[in-house]
């Protein structure tokens, strides 16, 4: 039997997940996966931190901790929020645990020996004032494509291009916004044009969607060699005795973590080498699941690291590559507080209310969004409206009439034919819409099933059944047909809301797991010797004025940040008479000091911030500003402020602030008054 081996993209340990990335690679996936076991299928389902690579080594240094704290923290907060969710992951691995690193090396030695790696001194970007050269994400720069201003050194957020950071025009440091130099330095490439035309071969078999075969076959044409090595201390080390400071860059290493993944979970199991049995066996069918962002590295460059190993290894068969997610037509942002709190979600919503929301709207063909109406309306009409307002009556009734056995099937007439023959084709197109990765049809027919047996019950009319003794077969067909319905139900919502599934197989008194029993099966099954449960409360109905605070809160969630930005507010008109006045004494508490910049570095993901070093003459404090929009930090630096300087210390995305800087603003532009000739650490009174 064919044996399916699943992956979601690992994601990087560096901070928090949000419901976008869920929609994209997990979520398909989880629902892909317990489809699969129910078909009967072994099934592995592998994942796992991603924990190498300049964006964490970035973030770290930003929040003053080192990469392996910063790891450490985002894999627990990562794995947790994966078990909020109920994705059922065989292993969740992660790319720093110890076995990860001989793989890698070995993939690495194994192109070497088959001439794929040639090595080269090239002219990196290097920062004369942070004395070491700078790669990745440490750069921003013009993006050679489309010409994107902001783009990073090893791709362009905006239009996907791919590229070296030294092709990036105007480069410069991220973290200072100083210009960059190229100075030579050795590096060892991947000489991926040679695998041009087993790509190519291999691609033209392939039957993926048509967007990610095209793009795929786009990228094959402009193959190049790329460096796959940095200058950096965090990472899988360069396998050579040459390569002192050098480590493998981490999208080399990263999709090996499927491969070290498996091996994690092989080695907790006790069995070394049970990884073999899904990476190098003709029998397995992988099926990989991400974001559309990562389908170069999926579709073109892991294969072809995988086709210059000695060992055969599996190569991706269906690559589910998914769009975008948003929240409330903007991409989610933590740092612009464009987000949900996920702490308060989840103790008042449940995991199954948001699995459904983002399945009924899953982005598979296009980007698409969540937003808090939707939410709601999903939850109050159709998850309760529909499933569990079916799945009650039909229960409650159900007991009332039939307290001590379950009511028999008679003779169907042509409704209740035509009931049942309806009920097993939704169920079988929800087989295949599942065996597609299709969830957005996969959550539509879940509803087109409730709503099917709703309708059926409200035409039956058990209610008037039930009063006339001479019905009472009609009775027991109708209820019957209805139990059928509700189990079909249990059956095709398994992949998709799973604990509600559950609750609903138990209410139809079965003792084992649904997920013990086989999809097939539990079609064809009639229910029989069953005792039904008493119904209860599958979902809460939630109210408007809820979702009027959610609105509300990510609102001024948004707004938040520019709180902290100066003055970044309409600007109010200053009246000749002030409704509060101060006394001379109060104006004397604050502290008002000439600090000068000695140092601006913008901090990554946030829209407004910019992260200071004021010296207040002898001292220097670190502030965190919301200027980014009117400032590039490199033309601060040098110039004197004026900083309130005894203003209570805070921190701002984890960066401490000492300090506000005082500027003035209309509301659109702000402007911050520079001194001339008074010296850092004089007082302005
Ligand atoms: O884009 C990302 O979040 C990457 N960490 C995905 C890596 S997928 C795989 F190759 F490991
Ligand atoms: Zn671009």
């Amino acid at each position: 039997m064919k044996k399916i081996l699943i992956t979601s993209a690992l994601p990087y340990a560096n901070g928090p997940l949000h419901f976008g990335h869920i929609a994209g690679a997990y979520l398909p996936a989880d629902c892909y996966a317990r489809f699969q076991r129910l078909q009967g299928h072994p099934v592995l389902f592998i994942c796992g931190s991603d924990e190498h690579g300049v964006a964490i080594t970035m973030t770290a240094e930003m929040q003053g901790s080192t990469p392996k704290e910063h790891v450490d923290k985002y894999h627990k907060v990562i794995s947790d929020f994966f078990n909020k969710l109920d994705i059922s992951f065989d292993h969740y691995s992660r790319t720093t645990w110890p076995g990860h690193v001989e793989p890698v090396q070995k993939y690495f030695k194994d192109l070497v020996a088959n001439n794929y790696i040639e090595k080269k001194e090239t002219l990196q970007l290097y920062s004369e004032k942070e004395n070491k050269f700078l790669a990745d994400r440490y750069v921003v720069g013009t993006c050679p494509k489309c010409g994107y201003d902001q783009a990073r050194g090893d791709e362009c957020q905006k239009c996907g291009a791919s590229y070296e950071a030294t092709d990036l025009i105007s480069p410069k440091s991220k973290q200072t916004g100083s210009a960059l130099t190229s100075k030579p330095t050795t590096h060892w490439f991947l000489m991926l044009d040679k695998f041009k035309e087993p790509l190519e071969k291999w691609i033209s078999q392939k039957n993926w969607k048509p967007n990610v075969t095209q793009f795929a076959k786009q990228y094959i044409k402009e193959l190049h060699p790329r460096a796959i090595t940095r200058d950096s201390k965090w990472g899988v080390p360069v396998p050579l005795p040459d390569a002192d400071g050098k480590v493998l860059y981490v999208w080399f290493d990263a999709p090996i973590g499927y491969v070290s993944a498996t091996m994690d979970w092989a080695q907790k199991k006790g069995d070394k080498e049970a990884w073999r049995k899904w990476w190098s066996d003709d029998e397995t069918h992988l099926v990989q699941f991400m974001g559309k962002d990562n389908i170069p590295f999926h579709a073109v460059i892991f294969p072809a690291m995988t086709m210059g190993q000695n060992e055969k290894l599996k190569l991706v068969d269906e690559l589910a590559a998914n769009e975008f997610y948003n929240l409330e037509g903007r991409r989610f942002s933590k740092s612009d507080g464009w987000t949900i709190d996920l702490e308060g979600f989840f103790k008042k919503y449940s995991t199954d209310q948001i699995r459904y929301t983002i399945a009924a709207n899953a982005p598979e063909t296009s980007d698409s969004e969540f937003t808090w109406k939707d939410f709601q309306s999903r939850c109050n009409a159709e998850l309760l409206g529909k499933y569990g307002n079916f799945v009650n009556r039909t229960l409650v009734f159900t007991r009332r009439y039939f307290p001590d056995a379950l009511p028999q099937l008679g003779q169907l007439n042509a409704d209740d034919e035509a009931f049942v023959k309806q009920m097993h084709e939704i169920v079988d197109q929800a087989k295949e819409a599942f065996s597609q990765f299709k969830v957005r049809m996969g959550a539509k027919l879940i509803m087109d099933l409730a709503s099917l047996g709703n309708v059926y019950f409200d035409n039956k009319k058990p209610w008037a059944l039930a009063k006339d003794p001479a019905m009472v077969n009609e009775l027991q067909t109708v209820l019957a047909l209805c139990l059928e319905c509700i189990k079909c139900l249990a059956l095709i919502s398994y992949p998709v809301i799973p604990d509600t599934s559950q609750k609903v197989w138990n209410l139809l008194g079965f003792d084992k797991p649904l997920n013990q029993f086989k999809w097939d099966d539990i079609a064809k099954t009639p229910l029989k010797d069953q005792h039904l449960q008493e119904p209860v409360l599958l979902f809460r109905k939630i109210e408007n004025e809820e979702i009027e605070n959610e609105i509300q809160a990510l609102k001024s969630g948004s707004l938040k940040e520019s709180d902290t930005s100066l003055k970044q507010s309409d600007p109010k008109p200053v009246s000749n008479a002030p409704s509060s006045q101060v006394t001379f004494d109060e104006v004397q508490k604050i502290e008002l000091v000439v600090g000068k910049i000695v140092d601006a570095v913008d901090v990554p993901k946030s829209k407004k911030l910019l992260h200071l070093q004021v010296d207040m003459g002898g001292s220097v404090r670190s502030i965190v500003s919301g200027i980014k929009d009117h400032y590039q930090p490199q033309d601060l630096i040098g110039k004197k402020v004026i900083v309130v300087a005894n203003l209570k210390p805070a921190k701002l995305m984890n960066i401490p602030s000492e300090g506000m800087i005082l500027a003035g603003s209309d509301g659109k532009m702000l402007e911050i008054p520079f001194l001339q000739n008074i010296a850092e650490g004089s007082r302005i009174s």
